[in-house]
């Protein structure tokens, strides 16, 4: 409970609202979350998170391969970004894109740190994720689609920059497990996922439930 108040208190200082009216899905009724701001960065890469997340468990569960071209869509300061760098190895590219130029700053920053040199930014806009076409094995959004103030418009987009039988893959806190200490608005079920993404051109997969908090769901265009 006294962790769910902390959590509470640290989602209403950094989501902030940028020049986004709050929508509501046309076919899920589900209500839009506010976009995190760069107050969110350096919760982005709290040391907690790997306990909470286990971001290395879930990208061995989604099997990115050496050589393929993928995207961390709403890739915030890179923590999954360098992560997926370094598993597609010198002959793959990850596009770290997002919609804030300080979090691709902080993204780049990031990555030269690391002397990681496979990651291309890509500044996205609210409705146009601007990837190439046709050009992804895989997209990647780790707590990123409940943001989507205008998400039919970005799944089209996605779904042209996929490559045929290219995969979509989204991380969602369980919204169906109300102990998960993070505000609804943040928090999907597979339900409300499913009937969003399968009307966009997205197959359902598989949802996979190995990690402490999160949904892992995988679609196929
Ligand atoms: C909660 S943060 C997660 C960041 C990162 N995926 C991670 O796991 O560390 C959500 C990110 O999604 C981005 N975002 C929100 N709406 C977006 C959109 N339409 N296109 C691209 N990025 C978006 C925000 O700018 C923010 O950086």
């Amino acid at each position: 409970m006294a962790q769910s108040r902390v959590v509470g208190a640290f989602l209403v200082a950094a989501f902030v609202c940028l020049g986004q009216q709050p929508g509501v899905h046309p076919v899920s009724g589900r209500r839009f979350a506010q976009v995190m701001g760069p107050g969110g960065a350096d919760w982005l890469v709290r040391p907690e998170r790997i306990e909470e997340e286990e971001p290395d468990k879930a990208l061995d569960a989604i099997a990115i391969q050496a050589g393929q071209t993928v995207a961390d869509l709403g890739a915030g300061v890179g923590y999954m970004t360098w992560r997926m760098a370094k598993r597609v190895g010198p002959q793959g590219l990850v596009y770290g894109q997002d919609v804030q130029p300080y979090m691709l700053e902080q993204l780049q920053k990031n990555m030269k740190e690391r002397g990681i040199t496979n990651v291309k930014t890509v500044l996205g806009g609210f409705s146009d994720p601007k990837l190439p076409v046709g050009a992804l094995d895989l997209v990647l959004m780790v707590d990123v689609y409940h943001e989507f103030s205008e998400p039919q418009k970005m799944l089209r987009g996605i779904r042209e920059s996929l490559k045929p039988g290219g995969r979509l893959v989204l991380i969602e806190y369980r919204g169906e497990d109300p102990t998960v200490p993070i505000r609804p608005e943040h928090k999907m079920t597979v339900k409300q996922v499913r009937a969003e993404l399968e009307p966009e051109g997205f197959g359902f997969v598989e949802s996979l439930e190995i990690l402490p908090r999160q949904h892992i769901l995988v679609f196929r265009r």
